[in-house]
């Protein structure tokens, strides 16, 4: 509890919040019951709150992909049911996608829409965690994203997970080794860059990443959620070094989910594309055939696990989808040009969080300082993650605490996609506030 009475949202306010709720360990609120704390603080107090809890984009979607989708409505494919494995023509242009921005050669009938990655990604851990029944759990690479660990409980699968902070670089290789050796493991999955921490695993990690996975015959699942767009490069100009790094370069046991939610700003229309190797497409699995009469994954993952899910992915959505990823291989549509955005805000509130003593928890990938970006991780000396984040709301601050996102760390995930123009000055206000009341001992610093 706030020791401070004079803090920037009333005390009571927000302390009566924290009371209603009564979570059992504030550490693990989820986004969502984080955003429902705020909205409330905001409407009881009458102040807004700087919000960096939710990764929801804030930009306007992509221009190309709402008229495509609004020329496709009007052609009249709402009536009609979307085929299973995708419009040819999403799958031509997400094929040329991938040649042009990851150097990656993959067909047409490799790519299939799904509705959004989060969809990608539970039909990925449903039909790996099917096709060899002798391998019963996924490990994940953390931290991560906290919604694909709650799949994994609904649909009662094991997991292992490790938080990758000690072991970047060649270190990354024993730690896999331990795990996957063990011969457990069906899939592996990280986001790269990095949900929350924003680092991005680099070429000679994927490379480990890849290796393994061939010895031990498991599926890397590719989360690409944030595509292209470490910004340290420019990873925007269609069929040009340098490409979005991918372990699709190094194996061919890959399924790749490229989502269509942050890099083209369109969350709310649920489209993302899942990419297969045309190996691990094709490859018969026996434990699928007893369970599916089929044996093929891509079979498997189209006709039988997407057909359960939703029966495809809406129609306009696709042709939207078509549009986006057709424009950006031709060079019209920058959509890295339009992100960048993110990366502005994330370098005005670093530097006034680091003016005010707090530190950046994943600060850099093998040597190199990170990007600034859509997210980055803060603590402040002394706290926990838990008590942190509790904190700062009584300061109209709020984040997630990285507990939920499988790292070992303490500190705090900041999204810097809500912020608004008007609001660096408030930051600034609060956090000087929060700073002078919560001075560090010099034992601390
Ligand atoms: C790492 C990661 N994967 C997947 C998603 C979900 O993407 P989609 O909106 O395409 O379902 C997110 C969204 O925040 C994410 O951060």
């Amino acid at each position: 509890m706030s020791q401070h009475k004079d803090t920037p949202i009333d005390h009571n306010i927000v302390q009566n919040i924290l009371d209603e709720f009564n979570l059992p360990d504030f550490g693990k609120a989820t986004i969502r019951e984080i955003v429902s704390m705020v909205n409330l603080a905001e409407r009881r107090s009458g102040k807004r709150y700087i919000r960096m809890e939710m990764g929801v984009p804030g930009l306007p979607p992509s221009k190309v992909g709402v008229e495509a989708e609004i020329a496709a409505l009007q052609k009249g494919v709402a009536s009609i049911y979307p085929m299973l494995d995708g419009h040819p023509q999403l799958k031509e242009e997400a094929s040329r996608f991938v040649k042009a921005f990851m150097d990656v050669d993959v067909s047409a009938e490799c790519c299939v829409p799904v509705t959004g990655s989060m969809q990608g990604s539970f039909a990925s851990f449903i039909t790996c965690s099917q096709c060899d029944r002798s391998k019963d759990r996924l490990l994940f690479i953390d931290p991560g994203f906290p919604v694909q660990k709650q799949q994994l409980v609904v649909l009662n699968t094991a997991y292992d997970s490790f938080d990758v902070y000690h072991y970047r670089g060649e270190a990354l290789r024993e730690k896999l080794e331990s795990i996957l050796s063990l011969g457990k493991t069906s899939a592996l999955v990280y986001s790269n860059p990095n949900n929350p921490a924003w680092f991005c695993l680099q070429d000679s990690e994927l490379k480990i990443i890849a290796e393994l996975a061939d010895k031990y015959d498991v599926i890397v699942i590719e989360d690409l959620a944030y595509f292209a767009m470490d910004f340290r490069q420019d990873l925007g100009r269609p069929f040009e070094p340098p490409y979005q790094p991918s372990v699709a370069k190094y194996t061919n046991n890959y399924i790749l989910l490229i989502s269509a939610s942050k890099a083209f700003s369109y969350a709310g229309q649920r489209i993302g594309v899942a990419v297969f190797s045309e190996q691990l497409y094709h490859r018969s699995y026996p434990d699928l055939k007893k369970q599916y009469g089929v044996a093929e994954f891509g079979n498997v993952f189209v006709n039988r696990v997407l057909y359960s899910l939703s029966s495809g992915t809406s129609h306009s959505a696709q042709y939207a989808m078509a549009a986006m990823m057709k424009a950006a291989s031709e060079g019209e549509y920058r959509f890295l040009d339009e992100v960048r955005e993110y990366g502005r805000r994330a370098e005005k509130v670093k530097k006034i969080l680091l003016s005010r003593q707090f530190e950046i928890v994943y600060d850099n990938d093998l040597g190199e300082a990170l990007a600034d970006g859509f997210y980055f991780t803060v603590r402040y000396p002394g706290m926990s993650g838990a008590e942190l984040m509790k904190e700062l709301l009584f300061y109209g601050i709020s984040a997630i605490s990285l507990e939920t996102t499988g790292s070992d760390q303490q500190g705090l995930r900041v999204c810097t996609s809500f912020i608004k123009d008007d609001q660096y000055e408030d930051l600034e206000f609060r956090l000087g506030k929060f700073r002078s009341d919560h001075p560090l001992s010099t034992k601390t610093t």
